[in-house]
């Protein structure tokens, strides 16, 4: 460099710092906080699980919104609490039950990692209100005070940094049913905020909200809230947020699209977007009243697998534990096989990105143009497959070879991999 651009250079490198400083100074409006790049490792991680845990996990009867349903004289939950409980019998009574006396964060971690999982999503607090940290805003109903005596939140994020890679991440409700402190804040405006120490005790990489739809955005303060978080927190390079913050951002602002529950719009999306959905179908706490039939199959948890991560998004998969801490081992089989899968496969899932066609049944024979330079072949299975040009313009055969039962490479879904050698 010669002596006369110098300072010119120094110049520029000072102005360009201070115009990057400026852009990602984050507004507290939707325009500003959507246009917040969502942190690669997200998209790159494609497989999180989901874990519902918290005084429902006690009752665990019907669903996570026992406490809900039992309030609005569902006919099962009344006759079941009439001839198990005492006629006075509260659902703050339940609490002490959750004792979570066999929960071993190191092993949920050891669990979460076999399953191929890259982030870990929990309950910290649901509709019900109860805490799963020490909360000071949640005197007496959260899991320090009654019921376990720890601070779930706590061990499970420092196992999980401790012994994976994985992402530790929150679910949170702004919502609850019938907490009386909630319900006084309802009338008084708008006062618990629990996130600010949910941010800086834990340090989440996710934060799942939930329960904004009693309010606008505005009421919850999201806006202020996801600024703060952008411009200040200690999790601002690294955090990702979804959408639900309030009763108008659902599917339209915030970080990843979550949308509805169990969302799988079966298209390619323009946006990054999660579908999180629960083994049991019918509940997302635990639920000792599943039987076998109303569980996911491994063909239908690989089925939402391939068909959310080609048309962009990432999969949140959901289990409830116990109310004494553990996975039961229906739900570690079904982690552990989808884990084995990814072992295989896990090429054609992480940081992959979606292919200009999602479905072959709809668009068949596109995918890919093969040149004689193509290599193709079956991940697990030794040597190239043949293939052939097909008759349809751009189409390519590819003779699938018959592999006894007991030396297939995998179960539920085979991986083509196509190369082109050149
Ligand atoms: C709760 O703790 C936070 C610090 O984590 C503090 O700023 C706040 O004043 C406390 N609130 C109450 C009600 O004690
Ligand atoms: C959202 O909540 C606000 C109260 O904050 C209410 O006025 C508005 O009608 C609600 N909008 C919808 C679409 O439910
Ligand atoms: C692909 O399209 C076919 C025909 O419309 C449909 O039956 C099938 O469910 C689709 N597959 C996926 C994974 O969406």
């Amino acid at each position: 460099m010669d002596e006369l651009t110098k300072p010119f250079r120094t110049i520029c490198v000072v102005l360009s710092l201070i115009v990057l400083c400026k852009c990602t100074k984050y507004e507290p409006n939707w325009a500003s906080l959507d246009s917040r790049p969502l942190p690669a490792w997200y998209d790159d991680s494609k497989i999180g699980i989901f874990l519902h845990w918290g005084v429902f996990s006690v009752p665990s009867f019907k669903s996570e919104w026992f406490w809900k349903y039992w309030r609005g004289g569902n006919p099962e939950i009344v006759k079941y609490m009439d001839r198990n409980y005492r006629p006075d019998f509260t659902y703050a009574d339940f609490a002490p039950s959750f004792t979570a006396d066999l929960f071993n964060p190191e092993e949920w971690a050891e669990i979460f990692e076999a399953a191929g999982a890259r982030y870990v999503v929990l309950t910290t607090k649901h509709h019900e209100g109860f805490t799963n940290w020490p909360s000071n805003h949640s005197f007496n109903w959260n899991s320090m005070d009654v019921g376990p005596k720890r601070d779930i939140v706590g061990e499970l994020s420092t196992a999980i940094r401790k012994n994976t890679d994985i992402h530790f991440g929150v679910y949170h409700s702004m919502f609850e049913w019938f907490n009386p402190m909630f319900l006084n804040d309802q009338k008084n405006g708008f006062q618990t905020r629990n996130f600010p120490q949910l941010v800086n005790n834990y340090r989440p990489d996710v934060i799942w909200s939930d329960g904004s739809w009693l309010a606008a955005d505005t009421y919850w303060q999201s806006p202020e809230f996801l600024a703060w978080l952008y411009n200040d927190s200690p999790v601002k390079d690294t955090v990702v947020v979804n959408d639900r913050w309030g009763n108008n951002t659902n599917c339209k602002h915030g970080g990843f699209l979550s949308c509805s529950d169990r969302y799988n719009p079966g298209k390619l999306q323009k946006r990054k977007w999660e579908n999180a959905f629960n083994i049991d179908k019918h509940s997302w706490g635990h639920r000792r009243d599943a039987v076998l039939s109303q569980l996911m199959t491994m063909e239908e948890i690989m089925a939402q697998l391939v068909s959310t991560i080609s048309c962009g998004g990432n999969v949140l998969i959901n289990v409830g534990p116990t109310k004494d801490g553990r996975i039961v081992p229906i739900f570690e089989e079904r982690l552990r096989d989808l884990g084995a899968w990814l072992k295989l496969n896990g090429e054609a899932i992480y940081s992959t990105r979606p292919w200009t066609y999602q479905n072959d049944t709809v668009t068949p024979h596109v995918c890919p143009t093969p040149t004689s330079s193509t290599r193709v072949t079956l991940l697990g299975y030794e040597g190239p497959l043949t293939w052939s040009q097909a008759s349809t313009s751009q189409g390519i055969n590819v003779a699938v070879p018959l592999i006894p039962f007991n030396v297939m490479p995998c179960k539920y879904a085979w991986v083509l991999k196509f190369e082109n050698l050149a």
